[in-house]
């Protein structure tokens, strides 16, 4: 059955365009019923509204509180139908009402590096591969993991993937190398809760 999905964003969107691209192509039996994000004006959602997909903003700003955008969120989540919820480049920590608003329906979160290591809160984007040169690790990833209330990059991982840490790298050369195998770890992901939906 086709797996209803809704992908929460914050910036460019690489990750939702390339799922979106493994549903047209036949890749991934899935359908995104909505782009939800915590801000606007972001490439993400240009991307949704571009590939004619319902997009949403929960501002906390104007929705007074985290919790009180993350609780309508995931109302706009539970009418749309979502099965799974993909959290892509989402850079905010979800409040536990949303967990409890949404039962019994798995979120998965996507981290450059390999957790756990590398991750907890403030770990986004370059802080991420900044640390792990710092380390000298040899070896960096993507982790695709279940989203738990309370917790920060924990949970059960879904899909890893390694890269090599190379002489020379800066951090922006990691996040090009991890960022291309983050895009297929995603879709294999999914694609295990689309082979069984209780996941
Ligand atoms: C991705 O690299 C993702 O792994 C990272 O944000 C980027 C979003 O890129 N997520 C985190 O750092 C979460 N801790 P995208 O908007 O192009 O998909």
């Amino acid at each position: 059955m086709t797996l209803p999905i809704g992908v929460l964003v914050s910036g460019r969107g690489t990750n939702l365009q390339a799922v979106l691209d493994a549903i047209a192509g036949g890749r991934l039996d899935a359908r995104v019923v909505l782009v939800a994000s915590d801000r606007p004006g972001i490439l993400a959602l240009e991307r949704a509204a571009r590939a004619g997909l319902p997009t949403a903003v929960f501002d906390e700003q104007a929705l007074g509180s985290r919790a009180g955008a993350h609780s309508a969120m995931a109302n706009a989540l539970r009418e749309s139908g979502a099965r799974l919820v993909v959290l892509a480049g989402f850079a905010r920590i979800l409040a536990d009402v949303f967990f409890e608003k949404l039962p019994g329906v798995p979120v998965i979160n996507i981290h450059p590096a390999l957790l756990p290591r590398f991750g907890g809160r403030g770990m986004l984007g370059a802080k991420v591969h900044e640390a792990v040169l710092a380390s000298g690790e040899a070896e960096s990833g993507v982790t695709v993991h279940r989203a738990e209330p309370g917790k920060v990059d924990e949970g059960e991982i879904v899909v890893q993937r390694r890269v090599p840490v190379l002489p020379g790298d800066t951090p922006e050369t990691l996040a090009a190398r991890v960022l291309a195998v983050e895009h297929e770890a995603l879709i294999e992901a999914i694609g295990r809760f689309t082979e069984t939906p209780a996941h």
